[in-house]
């Protein structure tokens, strides 16, 4: 037999001594049915079924896929049998090591005595309806009515160690979420060497991976491989999630598409480092260790189908913000317009400037703090959060006065502009006064040299005094000034650290940290970022609504960073701006409208140049408010990717109102195309009955659009549209 084996894991933990799990049984739903000891997770369109081998106490896999129901046939033996057994033949739900099982384990537990042998065997299970939350990690969330839990109760009757498999299916997204904890109830101590939050089994058939790989300004390729013999992975090791590799991957048939077959996707909900294996098979006391979320969607809609369900299932039960779903203020960011260079009074008139063109956030990038260490560049002041006194000789306060007092034009008379501000609470800069009085913050490995890039530091934010540190300064910073946004960086890998588990550890710190400030400050809109896209993961996602996509701002490219960024994640969530040109990443000058239409494409819309130099483009305005009036359909629509990039020169998208009331294509023209004839975009998702209003075209049926579709022209190369769809 053939196979294919799906794993997730966030790194390695120590663990030690005891507790117990229980044992009780409790109501079910329809999401999830309990037969003895067979176990049916059930979605819209999708079942999960497992059940306890009552011999072996083993947990085997029956189903993951379209729904079913009934009897299930018994699966066959091989007709000729070979010398490695059955171990490797069963599907199991939480495969092992060491009793001759040779697939990837979901767990490696180094026990007392020193080997790393277990035998996890069922015990009880219970059905919860709801979804308890997950301790110190971010998690999906969601009430009794969206989201029925399952846990399994397993124990290692020669170890005294358990373990709980949870599963929390959310049955209107097709959705599985898993989580496992580890709990020693034995008396020495025992290392947690590896344990995966989801381990899948397929059985027999061809499989495609599809992943998301790139690196500082180019995000977000979607890869697709053949799942072939042996391992294959990817992961970060870089202490966070990364731009190397995505937290995501996705299993598909051969012959699947955007469009049509089946998908599953599955997504870690972590933002340290992590790793994601797949392999085709020959054969075919008191301390618990949680394991992050995974989550895990299954599609017969094919990868378009999978996408939609993440993003429904983000906006809804991940995403913990207020501004999930709601307008986002077209924003101006002052990092390529300005970079370090500004004071009181070229800020106030950035802030005006941008006003006059319909902003109406305005938002302070890096270079307004440092006092005995200012921030003129980057090798010094992180880590002291006080306003640069040659930039700002009364402070900030001043400053926000200054900025929130403009109002803003073209819009309801009281508007006023808003002000918002970088910072990078997680580093320091050697060349800065919090790292005078306290060196020991930074991470370190006892006598290392501290390995610097872009000449900053991390402080290690596993230490509970730097933790407090960060909630202080950002508390007093936000108590400070009439500030109503925060976006908050993080520019580099992680270095020397004090030991293997301190990541782990570093993550708790960091999600304590945007816990307490996302509570305490509910009302501002807190936007997360990492060089670009290096923590675009769910584990952000559930304190900040939206994230900075790519600090590669090029229009073209943009369209690949974001169509691959939206394979998981939602298009609210993503950051996106109108910078000027020649683009200062790729030298690359394409139209203004182009530039614009790609950035509306993002939940969070900006301009990120100097708006002094386009004062006088009357487009501007105009663009500002056609981002404002899309707004809604990117933050609430589902998403259609028509046409990819990487497949067509046409790349197009659809954002198709949850009601089905409205829609909005985007179609970009990426290449010229001389006496040639341009192709029609087929439509998606629209009721073939309806009747839909097209902008500047007349009134067709929702068939006629979906199976005929719209053919539009460029004189040249970087044509775009935006055309709005409103059924009558
Ligand atoms: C990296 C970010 O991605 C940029 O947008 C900008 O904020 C710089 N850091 C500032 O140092």
């Amino acid at each position: 037999m053939v196979r294919s084996t799906a794993a997730m894991a966030a790194g390695l933990m120590m663990l030690s001594h005891q507790s117990i799990a229980q044992d009780t049984d409790s109501s079910s739903s329809n999401a999830i049915v309990v037969d003895g000891t067979t176990f049916s997770l059930n979605g819209a369109s999708m079942s999960y079924v497992f059940h306890a081998n009552t011999t072996t106490g083993d947990l085997v896999t029956d189903h993951y896929g379209g729904s079913i129901s009934g009897g299930i046939p018994s699966p066959r033996e091989p007709a000729v049998n070979g010398w490695v057994g059955m171990p490797g033949r069963i599907r199991r739900e939480f495969p092992d090591q060491g009793r001759g099982d040779f697939r990837i384990p979901a767990v490696r537990i180094r026990q007392t005595a020193g080997y790393t042998v277990s035998d996890l065997q069922y015990q009880s299970h219970e059905v919860i309806e709801g979804k308890p939350g997950l301790p110190g990690l971010p998690a999906t969330f969601g009430e009794s009515g969206d989201v029925s839990t399952l846990v399994v109760h397993l124990y290692d009757n020669y170890s005294s160690v358990a373990a709980d498999l949870s599963y929390s299916v959310f049955p209107e997204f097709d959705a599985v979420v898993r989580s496992v904890n580890v709990t020693n109830q034995g008396e020495g101590n025992i290392t947690v060497e590896a344990l995966a939050s989801l381990s899948v089994d397929f059985p027999l058939e061809e499989l495609d991976l599809i992943s998301l790989r790139g690196d500082w300004a180019r995000e977000a390729n979607r890869e697709r491989r053949r799942v072939e013999y042996g391992v294959q992975g990817f992961g970060s090791n870089t202490g966070y999630s990364s731009h190397l590799h995505n937290p995501f991957l996705a299993l598909v048939h051969p012959s699947t598409t955007e469009s049509q077959g089946k998908a599953w996707g599955f997504n870690l909900i972590y933002t340290g480092s992590f790793s994601a294996q797949v392999k085709k098979g020959s054969q075919g006391p008191g301390e618990t260790l949680t394991s992050p979320e995974a989550v895990s969607i299954y599609s017969n809609t094919g990868i378009g189908g999978m996408s939609r369900k993440f993003h429904r299932l983000y906006r809804k039960h991940l995403i913990k913000s207020k501004f999930a779903t709601s307008d986002r203020p077209p924003l101006l960011n002052s990092w390529e317009g300005v970079y370090f260079d500004f004071n009181r009074s070229t800020i106030k008139t950035l802030a005006e400037q941008s006003a006059a063109l319909g902003i109406s956030l305005f938002v302070m990038d890096d270079g307004w703090f440092g006092d005995k260490y200012p921030r003129n560049s980057d090798n010094a002041g992180l880590g002291d959060w006080t306003a640069n006194p040659a930039k700002f000789p009364n402070g900030l306060e001043p400053v926000v006065e200054d900025i929130t007092n403009i109002t803003v034009n073209n819009t309801s008379s009281d508007k006023n502009l808003r002000f918002g501000i970088w910072v990078e609470p997680e580093m320091v800069n050697p060349n800065s006064s919090l790292y005078r009085s306290h060196p020991d913050w930074a991470l370190h490995a006892g006598p290392y040299p501290r390995t610097e890039r872009r000449n900053q530091l991390v402080l290690n934010l596993a230490l509970t005094e730097v933790q407090d540190f960060i909630i202080d300064f950002m508390t007093n910073l936000l108590n400070s000034a009439d500030i109503s946004y925060i976006k908050w960086d993080n520019n580099r890998g992680m270095h020397e650290q004090p030991s293997p588990s301190n990541n782990h550890l570093y993550m708790l710190g960091l999600y304590r940290v945007f816990d307490t400030l996302t509570t305490r400050f509910p009302d501002v809109l807190w936007e997360g970022c990492a060089s670009g896209g290096g923590r675009f993961d769910p584990g952000v996602l559930q304190y900040f609504p939206q994230i900075w996509t790519s600090d590669n701002t090029d229009g073209v490219d943009r369209v690949g960073i974001q169509f691959g960024t939206s394979l998981a994640y939602p298009p609210s969530a993503m950051g996106a701006h109108l910078s000027a040109v020649p683009n200062h990443q790729t030298g690359r000058t394409v139209p203004l409208e182009f530039r614009a239409h790609v950035a509306m494409m993002g939940g969070s819309f900006g301009l990120e140049l100097d708006p002094g130099t386009i004062q006088d483009e009357p487009a501007v305005p105009e663009l500002i408010a056609l981002a404002e009036k899309v707004n809604p359909l990117v933050l609430n629509g589902d998403l259609y990717r028509l046409r990819l990039p990487e497949d067509s020169q046409w790349p197009a998208a659809l954002f198709v109102a949850e009601d089905g009331s409205q829609a909005v294509l985007f179609y970009f023209q990426l290449a010229p195309n001389v006496n040639h004839a341009a192709p029609w975009v087929r439509l998606q998702g629209l009721e073939p009955e309806a009747r839909y209003a097209v902008d500047g075209e007349g009134t067709y049926s929702g068939a006629t659009l979906m199976n005929l579709g719209l053919q539009y022209t460029f004189a040249t190369e970087y044509g775009s549209k935006v055309v709005f769809l409103e059924r009558q």
